[in-house]
Parts: C-alpha cells; structure tokens; sequence
C-alpha cells in the first residue's frame, strides 16, 4: 500500500501530553507490525508559535498541510494556569481562529463525536442502563452558528449592539442530514439483527434511529428547513427511525435516558455543547474521541482531534487522561486504511480499562498499559 503522510500537531497544554501518548502508541503498533505510515510533527498551530511569531500558525498553513493524508491534533488554547488573570489576552479570534479554519478550509463539514461508555470507564449516571450508552452524534463543522460573521456597534458604550450572524445553507444541510443515516445504516446492518429497538412515531420502532436537533421553536427559518431537509432524505432509508428533539430537551433526554439515542444529528453549535455532554455519558471528557472529515473526498486532509480542549487547569501535571486521544488515533488509523491497527488499538484502550479497575493514574501510566495491551 502506498505509504500515508500523517502531521502531528500537539498544540498547547495537554495536548503535547496526550500526543506523546499517541506517537508512543503509534511506535509500538508500528513495531508489532509495520504500518505504510509516515508521520511528523509541527510546532504549529499553537499558542506557543503565537507567541514567537504573532500568528497561530504560518500564513500558506493550510496549503502546506495538503501534503499530508490526516492531521492528528491534540488541543489549542493559551495553557495558562487558570488563575492567571492574563490567560485570556489572546483575543478569542486568534486563539480560536486555526480550529475553524481548518475545518473550513479543508472543507471537512462533518465533526463525528462516537459516544460509547466502554465497561470500567467512569459511570457518572446511577441507572444501569447508562452502561448501554452507544451514541454517535454528527456535527455540522463547516457554517451555521460558526460563520463568524457580525460586530460590535457602539463598541464600550451603552449603546453598544453586538450581532452575530448565523447562515445555514440546504446544501450544507442535505449532505449532513444524508451522512447521518448512511452512518445509521451502516450502524443498523453491523447489528445482530432485532437487537435494539429505537422509538420512532411513524414506524413504531426501527433497528436505528436518527435524531434531529434544532431549536425551531425559537429559530424556524434554519429550524424548518433542517426539519424538512430531514424528511426528504428521511424517505430514502426506510429502515432507518427518524426522530425530532429540541436542542433544550434533547439535554434533558441524554441524561434522563441517553441509551435511547443512536445517531443524533446537530447544527456547529449545538453539537458541540451536546458533545461535551455526551462525553460524560461515555466516561468524560478523557474518552471523548472526534473527527473532522469530509465523507465525500479525499482531497483534503482529514483531521483527528480530541473532543476535549487545553485543560489549563491540568496541563503540565501528568494527570491528563490520554484514553481520548488514542481513540481518537484509533479512529485516524480507520481513515488512512489501518483498520487492523485501529482495532488493536481500541481493544487495547478498553482492556486497560478494565483492568485499572477505575485507579487514578497518569498519563504516563495509562499509556503504558495500553501499550502493555496491544
Ligand atoms: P477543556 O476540554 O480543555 O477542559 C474541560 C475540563 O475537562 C477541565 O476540567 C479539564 O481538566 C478536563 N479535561 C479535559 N480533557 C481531559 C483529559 N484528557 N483528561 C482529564 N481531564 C480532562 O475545556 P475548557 O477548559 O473549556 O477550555 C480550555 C481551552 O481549550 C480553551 O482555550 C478552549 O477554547 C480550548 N478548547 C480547544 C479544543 C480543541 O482544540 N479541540 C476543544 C475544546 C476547548
Ligand atoms: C470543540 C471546541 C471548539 C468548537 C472550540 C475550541 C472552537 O469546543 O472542538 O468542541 O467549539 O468547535
Ligand atoms: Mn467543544
């Protein structure tokens, strides 16, 4: 197989911790059996190049990534310690800026965030049922509430007015809404068949349900073209459940019933608060893996990150929980065509669970017991 470019882009805080996790498990996967990989690794984006050169990241960033077949990323945000009240001197813009525009530039319109609460991670629901959380929620990366586009009029005054725009595009939304139940059916026929039963009004119950978030209540102009975009391509799977939450309930139901979601379909925005709350369901925020990726090409580079951030409060002490990046590693080895890697690595990440039995450890410690699992 011709051999993949991967970039390593550890960030800032834990993110270096957590990619020293992932390029020691890459090595050691490496030296089971060989991998048709090649990978290396950049000191940008980062607030660290920031600081050097003014910029997150060189200005021709994104032509140069097109080298490579996948970016791995940690995380980005100042890693300053919390209490330092100089942490947020980087306007939100520049630190925030080389995310998005990755995912835009590169068009990679799709953010898949899996939520499965594997057997010995973190339980924090109290109803055995959680144990069978199994969710996978798809995130529009590319436009809605992210075009950054708006201002500040009057900007300090009393008078000051700030505006921020939201567009929401129906070819946006038809591809995302169409990758969702791709997604469902291919969950649904990976199945045992009749093993799962997911509510649906029209159906009764399906083998796999896609579930809609909007908040049309209070915003019917995207609300409604996503609800009727929805039932179009709706009519194209009939095997698949279709159901409608609003984002405020939607909340509510995945913590009073999360098993009852499979995949769950979401604007930028609220997939990406709904994400931080799913990963609680599949053990937090150091188990949450993600994805950037363009289902219809292969033209751009696709890029594997985390769904969790910098953790300032954490960063430099050992204690970040790397679980999240080498599923997300596991999930970058699916990508370029490693899928016996990407397996090895996923059973390993999960015996190590059981076998820690919920100690305490650190970084370092968890990865050398996935690594002793491979
Ligand atoms: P965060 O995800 O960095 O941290 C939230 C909480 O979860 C913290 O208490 C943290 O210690 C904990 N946590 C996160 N990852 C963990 C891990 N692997 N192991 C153990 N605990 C973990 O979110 P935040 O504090 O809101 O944001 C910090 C910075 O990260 C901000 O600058 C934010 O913009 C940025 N951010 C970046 C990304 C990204 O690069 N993909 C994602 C989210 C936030
Ligand atoms: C995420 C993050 C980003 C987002 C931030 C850092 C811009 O929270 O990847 O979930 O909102 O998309
Ligand atoms: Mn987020």
């Amino acid at each position: 197989a011709a051999i993949k470019k991967i970039a390593l882009m550890p960030g800032d805080g834990i993110g270096h911790e957590v990619m020293a996790a992932a390029e020691a498990v890459l090595l050691a996967l490496h030296a089971i059996e060989p991998l048709p990989l090649e990978w290396e690794t950049l000191a940008w984006p980062s607030t660290g190049w920031h600081r050097q050169h003014a910029e997150m990241m060189p200005a021709d960033a994104l032509e140069q990534v097109q080298r490579y077949d996948a970016l791995l990323l940690g995380a980005l945000g100042d890693p300053g310690p919390v209490s330092d009240p100089q942490r947020y001197r980087l306007p939100d813009s520049i630190s925030l800026a080389p995310l998005l525009t990755f995912r835009k530039g590169l068009q990679l319109w799709a953010c898949e965030r899996p939520a499965r609460l594997l057997p010995g991670a973190p339980q924090y629901l109290a109803d055995p049922r959680a144990a069978e959380v199994d969710m996978l929620v798809i995130r529009e990366n590319s436009e809605g509430e992210y075009v950054n586009q708006g201002g500040r009029l009057n900007r300090g005054t009393p008078q000051e007015v700030a505006t921020q725009l939201e567009v929401f595009t129906r070819h946006g939304t038809e591809r995302l809404i169409r990758h969702a139940f791709r997604r469902a059916q291919a969950r649904l026929d990976a199945r045992p068949q009749g093993s799962k039963a997911f509510f649906c009004a029209e159906k009764g119950t399906a083998g796999a349900q896609v579930c809609l978030i909007t908040k049309r209540n209070a915003q019917p102009f995207w609300g409604d073209m996503y609800t009727e975009v929805f039932a179009e391509v709706a009519s194209e799977f009939p095997e698949i459940g279709v159901h409608h939450e609003l984002v405020d309930a939607a909340c509510m139901k995945f913590v009073q019933s999360p098993w009852a979601f499979d995949v769950v379909v979401a604007s930028n925005l609220h997939g990406d608060i709904l994400t931080d709350l799913a990963a609680v369901l599949s053990g937090g925020l150091g188990l949450a893996p993600s994805c950037n990726i363009n289902p219809d090409s292969r033209d751009m580079p696709a890029l594997f990150e985390p769904t969790h951030g910098s953790a300032p409060d954490i960063a430099g002490q050992g204690k970040a929980n790397p679980a999240a990046m080498l599923l997300t590693t596991a999930m970058m080895l699916d990508w370029v065509g490693c899928a016996q890697a990407a397996e090895r690595l996923r059973m390993a990440v999960a015996k190590d669970l059981v076998t820690a039995a919920g100690a305490q450890r650190t970084c370092q410690e968890v990865t050398a017991g996935v690594i002793a699992g491979l």
